[in-house]
């Protein structure tokens, strides 16, 4: 991986941009970093600088170049080689209704000056571009790259980092698919995608697991013994996927963790080993549960996001030449197009009737 180097204050007419990644890191950020910089350093004649930790790096000045030697080697890199973190902007987080405060605000404007700063890239999924779309408004030129493993932006057809996580979570469906045949079991596989069920969906499926539990669609725990009662009556071990998100018919809320995270939002988690015992106590086959965890994001990005990720960083570098402001590098079809921001934040891209529908059908 590239060493970091410091950056250094530079003067003079080119357009300087600032790359900054905020929330959980997602496979193909370097991949994305290294798109964008390639194109814009050595197309565009950019000046390009990360912030490292994402907006705790703005917040404290530190800085590194973006350059060709900078990113050599990097598509291929797991996690984000600047960093990323949940620190938000502003002290409010800017998301609320009114945003940050005058002070504030001319606060973060002598910080740009102070650096340089033209414009924005910014690398990240719902919250982060929401911040994205407000600093737009506030007429600060940005554009968002979207990211993310729960695959829950709007308007764009997949981020990126989401391939991976369903290639990890699948791959490991099949491992626990032939321990699970082996003791007859019922194995709960608990993947993330806080309130999408995007994961679970789309790895149960690479799996053929015989239910796929969603936040989107509540389900009661009768429903979910049935349908492996059912996997057992005709002789097979069933393989159960639940989105960390879940919340079973007349349930109240997700299951989570102790802790809030770097949002604000509980930390969610454990909805798995709630489910096991209840399905074991219910149906009397004995069930094992698996929380992956941190293991479907890290790691080397699937071909997949990396040629994503890649093109997104190109697209955003190209429309940064072009003055794009406000927009977000997406995914429509086969094509990168740059939509505005405004249509991709504030309300999620989760799992629709018709999608669930389709495998629903084949449950149990
Ligand atoms: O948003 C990405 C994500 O991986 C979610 O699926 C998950 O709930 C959350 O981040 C975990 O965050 P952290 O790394 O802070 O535990």
């Amino acid at each position: 991986m590239a060493t970091p180097r410091p950056h250094r204050a530079m003067k003079d007419e080119t357009m300087r941009i600032g790359v900054l990644c905020s929330g959980g890191d997602s496979p193909g950020m370097n991949a994305a970093i290294r798109g964008a910089t390639l194109r814009g350093v050595d197309v565009h004649g950019f000046e390009m600088v990360g912030f490292v930790d994402g907006w705790r790096g703005f917040h404290e000045g530190e800085l590194v170049v973006l350059d060709r030697p900078a990113v050599r080697g990097l598509s291929g890199q797991g996690g984000v080689f600047i960093g990323t973190s949940r620190v938000p902007p502003f002290a409010d987080g800017a998301t609320g209704p009114g945003g940050p405060g005058e002070e504030e605000l001319a606060g973060f404007r002598r910080k740009i000056a102070e650096y340089g700063i033209d414009a924005f890239l910014l690398i990240g999924g719902n919250g982060t571009q929401t911040v994205a779309e407000i600093l737009h408004r506030l007429g600060i030129p940005v554009i968002g790259l979207p990211k993310t493993i729960d695959n829950d932006l709007s308007g764009t057809d997949y981020t990126f980092g989401f391939d991976t996580a369903v290639s990890v979570a699948a791959e490991a469906i099949d491992r626990l698919r032939t321990t699970g045949d082996s003791h007859r079991r019922c194995m709960v596989l608990e993947v993330m995608g806080r309130d999408a069920g995007w994961i679970a969906l789309h790895s149960g499926m690479a799996g053929g697991a015989q239910a796929i539990l969603v936040p989107e669609f509540p389900e009661s725990i009768e429903q979910l013994c049935d349908w492996v009662t059912s996997v057992r009556d005709r002789g097979r071990s069933s393989m159960v996927v639940v989105a960390e998100g879940f919340v079973p018919a007349g349930g109240e809320h997700a299951v989570t963790r102790t802790g809030l995270d770097g949002f604000g939002r509980p930390r969610l988690g454990g909805v798995a080993e709630m489910l096991a015992p209840l399905i074991e106590e219910r149906t009397g086959i004995e069930t094992r549960a698996t929380v992956l965890g941190h293991v479907q994001r890290g790691g080397a990005p699937t071909a997949f996001d990396r040629v994503l990720a890649t093109r997104t960083g190109i697209a955003a570098a190209d429309a940064a030449l072009r003055g794009e402001w406000g927009t977000l590098a997406a995914l429509r079809g086969d094509r990168i197009e740059m939509v505005p921001l405004a249509e991709a934040v504030g309300r999620l891209k989760t799992v629709p009737e018709d999608r669930y529908a389709e495998v629903r059908l084949n449950f149990g």
